[in-house]
């Protein structure tokens, strides 16, 4: 099975999504082919300043290579290392319908905001089949907000296939990331950039246990019993439990006579535990930064070489190999 996804690489990975998408990346890398990149041109539509955009990029190839992405099993490359990819974006839009954008909700909801979008933000799902179409991939891990992504991508796969009388494009499925990982943030809301409530993997352990003190939680005093169920310190406490770890913690909330303090330490050293071998790679790598460059030239070529492949099969259907 030829499984790929992406990810922006628009700051640094949090506890949602390592839970959300990177940790079901990583299960997925011993297939057949296996290709992970990092969407910097997609993050082109909201991080326009060159410093960040290439910082990002970075900490994302380290933080995912840490995290257990193994370039001897999966391929990690950077998106805009694959020039062919755009000019693939280019065949698809000419065949690509206005209404089928049109109700794409990234535009869509910025629209129905009154902001002012970009046509690379509208045309964005055109970069995003690409990048599937490419390399023939099959299956495509993504949440549930990039579904309509996927659905877009096999439409226009389809429709090239057809206005071409070819069958030049593998027409993927989406593979929905498992939705009860979802994680909540410091406020109890799913955990997101957008809401400033992330836990960052990998913060230094000061900062970490800093955010850790600031998960909001309610005014009940230490004798009062309290319940795991609706407390977002439990929700985290349990990314890094077993599962009889979780019950005798749950019955120390509902019994009373324990702080959430308390709690906050536990979540402290189950994510260092979780994370501990993760962080010490970490270390290492950036120790190497030759290594971790060798790796993305390596997954560069290996990726261009698939899409290459691909992209003359499309340039020849239209009539542009000559
Ligand atoms: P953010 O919301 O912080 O901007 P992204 O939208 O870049 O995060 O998410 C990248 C991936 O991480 C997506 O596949 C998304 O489904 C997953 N993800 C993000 N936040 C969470 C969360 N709180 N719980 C589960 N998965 C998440
Ligand atoms: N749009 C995706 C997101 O914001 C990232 C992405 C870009 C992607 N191209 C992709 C994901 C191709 C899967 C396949 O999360």
């Amino acid at each position: 099975m030829k499984v790929l996804s992406g990810i922006q690489p628009t700051g640094r990975f949090h506890w949602g999504n390592y839970f959300g998408a990177i940790q079901q990346y990583i299960a997925l890398q011993n297939n057949e082919q296996s290709f992970y990149f990092i969407a910097d041109l997609h993050a082109l539509t909201t991080i326009r300043d060159a410093e960040t955009l290439k910082q990002n990029c970075w900490d994302a190839a380290v933080d995912l290579l840490a995290l257990g992405l193994d370039p001897e099993q999966a391929t990690l490359f950077l998106q805009s290392d694959v020039p062919e990819v755009t000019e693939l974006t280019w065949l698809l839009m000419t065949i690509t319908q206005m209404h089928l954008l049109e109700k794409c909700h990234a535009y869509k909801d910025k629209k129905a905001r009154g902001i002012a979008a970009d046509a690379g933000l509208f045309t964005y799902p055109v970069l995003m089949a690409a990048d599937i179409l490419l390399y023939d991939s099959e299956v495509v891990p993504v949440g549930t907000d990039q579904v309509q992504h996927i659905e877009v991508t096999r439409d226009l796969g389809q429709r090239f296939n057809h206005l071409y009388e070819q069958e030049v494009f593998v027409l993927p499925n989406a593979r929905v990331l498992d939705e009860s990982a979802k994680v909540p943030g410091t406020d109890g809301e799913k955990m997101s950039k957008s809401y400033n409530n992330t836990i960052e993997i990998f913060l230094p352990e000061k900062k970490l246990k800093k955010k850790i003190n600031s998960i909001k939680t309610d005014s009940l005093s230490v004798e009062d019993a309290k319940d795991p169920d609706t407390c977002p310190v439990f929700a985290l406490y349990k990314l890094f439990a077993s599962k009889s770890d979780q019950d005798a913690l749950a019955n120390r909330y509902r019994a009373g006579g324990m702080g959430y303090g308390e709690a906050k330490k536990l979540v402290l050293e189950g994510a260092l535990d979780h994370f501990g071998a993760a962080r010490a790679k970490r270390e290492e790598l950036e120790a190497k930064p030759d290594y971790v460059r060798d790796v993305l030239a390596a997954g560069a070529k290996a990726a261009r070489t698939k899409g290459q492949e691909v992209l003359h099969r499309a340039k020849s259907a239209c009539g542009l190999v000559r």
